[in-house]
């Protein structure tokens, strides 16, 4: 069993992905949890109203930095670790990286309290696999407008903001090569889940 977390800008068909690997774990009879953050549990699920609705109070930067962290301790005691016991795969929509990508390179925060706030939440846990799906910001607010619900408190953010997520992913997955794999998003989702499984069997962790 191996725990993959998927990263990237919204719109950049992390869902689509996790959802073309699972059918593939399906065939091949493999079992698999797929997950999420923020929202993995139920106590996740409030804190993710807390944290994107637009009609509430807005979390200023260091509260909402902590609710993502409640989220993830919640989450990888309650669901991930529990998973990968049973050796089941996790397939998570977003994990840590998240928050150094948007609470540093969105927010602002230092990377040393995030980093920080991430080793307390997960206990040390990490991905064996990082997988960033990359996509440029014009791309990504251009995918997030033809959406048919409403837009979320990050998706309202300036292009300048979600430029500076994008550039912290990519900083992150060049500085930790073995852990991260990048995927071009503007490719379709058929290509990059083919590129996927090729680098899983790659590692030997699929036949
Ligand atoms: P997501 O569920 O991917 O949004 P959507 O359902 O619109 O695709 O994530 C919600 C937002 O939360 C996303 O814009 C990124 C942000 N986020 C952080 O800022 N920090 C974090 O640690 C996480 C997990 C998410």
């Amino acid at each position: 069993m191996r725990f993959l977390a998927f990263e990237g800008l919204d719109g950049s068909g992390k869902s689509t992905l996790i959802n073309g690997l699972d059918q593939e774990f399906s065939a091949r009879g493999m079992g698999c949890v797929i997950s999420r953050e923020p929202g993995g549990t139920p106590l996740g699920n409030a804190v993710r109203d807390l944290l994107l609705k637009v009609d509430a109070e807005h979390p200023v930067p260091r509260a909402e930095a902590l609710l993502y962290q409640a989220d993830r301790a919640q989450h990888v005691e309650k669901v991930i670790r529990p998973a990968l016991a049973q050796k089941k795969w996790v397939l998570s929509d977003r994990f840590a990286a998240s928050s150094l990508a948007f609470q540093t390179g969105g927010r602002l925060i230092s990377q040393e309290e995030i980093l920080w706030l991430n080793r307390f939440s997960t206990g040390g846990l990490e991905p064996d696999l990082y997988i960033l799906l990359d996509l440029s910001v014009e791309e990504s607010l251009r995918r997030m407008a033809g959406r048919p619900q409403e837009a979320d408190r990050f998706e309202r953010e300036s292009k300048d903001f979600h430029e500076r997520v994008r550039q912290a992913y990519l900083r992150l997955a060049s500085q930790d090569p073995s852990r991260w794999l990048v995927l071009n998003s503007s490719e379709t989702s058929e290509q990059m889940l083919h590129k996927l499984l090729a680098h899983l069997q790659g590692l030997r962790w699929l036949v």
